[in-house]
C-alpha cells in the first residue's frame, strides 16, 4: 500500500471509531454522560450547575482540540527539510489579552452560578404544614441502618413519605469505617463519618430511587445499595406505625437477617465469613448477642448501635436456622 492511501485508510478507521463511540455516548443518554433524572429540588440545582461546567468544558475541549488538529494539519513538515526552521513570531497584545480575560470570565460565570444554586442545595427549605420526617442514617460493614422518629427501625429499605421534607442524619458507629450515603436522583454524596453527623433532605414524589454507598468501605462494599422508596403519605404512616409496633417482628428480622448476616454468610458453605446454618447460636439469645454487639475475629461489630428489640428480631427470626438440617437450605 502507498504510504499516502495508508494514511487515509488509518484516518477513515479512527474517524469511524470516534464517530461511533459518540453515537453510543449520545443513545445512552442517562447511561453515559448525563447524571440521572433529578427528583428533588437541590438535585436539580446540582444538576444545572453540571450542565453549566459541561457546557464550558465542552466548548474549551472542541476549542483546543480542534485548533490542535488544524496546526498539525495545516504546518505539517510536507517536503520541507527537517532542519528548516519557521517564521519567529513576538507577542501579540489582542491574543495575550484575549487568552487572559477569557478564562477570568468564564470562572467568574461558573463560580455566580454555583454560588447562586448553593443556597437551594444546602438549605431545607422552611417547614410545610405536613411537617416534615427526620431519618437517621447509620452506614455500617456492610449495610443501612434507618431509624424513623417513631422508634422504627429498617435495614437497606429506606421509606420515605413523599412530596414532603425529608431530612436524613447521616453517621457511621464510633469503632466503623467511613461509608458515603448516595442516592444521585435525591441529591449529592454524603459521607457516613464514626462519630460525625452530615445533614442533607430531600423532598420527591413517590417512586424508587437506587442508592449505593459511595466510598469503598471494606470486602462487601459492592453490596452496600439498595433503594429508597418514597410512599404515598398514608402508606408511608401506615408502613412507620406497624414497624415500630413490631419492634421485635418478621419483617425486620428478616431484614437484618438479609442484610446483615447474609452479606457475608452462607447456611451451608463458608463465604466471606463461616457457614452458618444449624448453628445453636442462632436460637441463643445470650450467645449471639455480645457476637454482634462486640464482633469476633474478622467479623465487624454489626449490632454495636443496635436496641435490644433489634437483637430480638434477628434471633425471633434466625432461629429457624439454628437446628439441625438447616444446613441443606440454601440462602434461606
Ligand atoms: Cu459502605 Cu462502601
Amino acid at each position: 500500500m502507498p504510504p499516502g492511501v495508508r494514511r487515509a485508510a488509518t484516518a477513515i478507521v479512527v474517524t469511524t471509531a470516534v464517530a461511533l463511540a459518540a453515537a453510543a455516548v449520545a443513545y445512552a443518554g442517562n447511561g453515559g454522560l448525563a447524571p440521572p433524572d433529578p427528583k428533588s429540588p437541590n438535585a436539580e440545582r446540582i444538576n444545572d450547575a453540571y450542565w453549566v461546567i459541561v457546557v464550558f468544558a465542552g466548548f474549551i475541549f472542541f476549542l483546543v482540540e480542534g485548533s490542535l488538529l488544524a496546526f498539525v494539519l495545516k504546518y505539517r513538515r510536507r517536503r520541507r527539510p527537517r532542519t528548516a526552521e519557521g517564521p519567529q513570531i513576538h507577542g501579540s497584545t489582542k491574543l495575550e489579552v484575549a487568552w487572559t480575560v477569557l478564562p477570568v470570565v468564564i470562572l467568574a460565570l461558573i463560580g455566580a452560578v454555583v454560588f447562586y444554586k448553593l443556597p437551594g442545595i444546602k438549605n431545607v427549605p422552611a417547614a410545610r404544614a405536613a411537617g416534615n420526617t427526620t431519618v437517621e442514617i447509620e452506614g455500617h460493614q456492610f449495610y443501612w441502618l434507618f431509624r424513623y422518629p417513631n422508634g422504627a427501625v429498617a435495614i437497606d429499605d429506606m421509606r420515605a413519605p413523599a412530596d414532603a421534607v425529608v431530612r436524613e442524619r447521616i453517621t457511621a458507629p464510633e469503632d466503623g469505617v467511613i461509608h458515603s450515603w448516595w442516592v444521585p436522583q435525591l441529591g449529592g454524596k454524603f459521607d457516613a463519618i464514626p462519630g460525625t453527623v452530615n445533614q442533607t433532605w430531600f423532598e420527591a414524589p413517590a417512586g424508587r430511587y437506587e442508592y449505593r454507598c459511595g466510598e469503598l468501605c471494606g470486602i462487601q462494599h459492592a453490596f452496600m445499595n439498595g433503594y429508597v422508596r418514597v410512599l404515598p403519605q398514608r402508606e408511608f404512616r401506615a408502613w412507620v406505625d406497624r414497624r415500630a409496633q413490631n419492634a421485635t417482628g418478621t419483617e425486620l428480622g428478616r431484614e437484618e437477617w438479609r442484610g446483615v448476616c447474609q452479606k457475608c454468610h452462607r447456611l451451608d458453605t463458608e463465604f466471606i465469613g463461616p457457614a452458618i446454618g444449624g448453628n445453636p447460636l442462632l436460637a441463643d439469645r445470650k450467645g449471639i448477642e455480645p457476637l454482634l454487639r462486640e464482633g469476633r475475629g474478622n467479623m465487624p461489630a454489626v449490632g454495636d448501635t443496635w436496641t435490644d428489640e433489634q437483637i430480638d428480631a434477628l434471633v425471633n427470626y434466625a432461629k429457624r436456622y439454628a437446628g439441625e438440617g438447616s444446613q441443606g437450605g440454601g440462602a434461606g
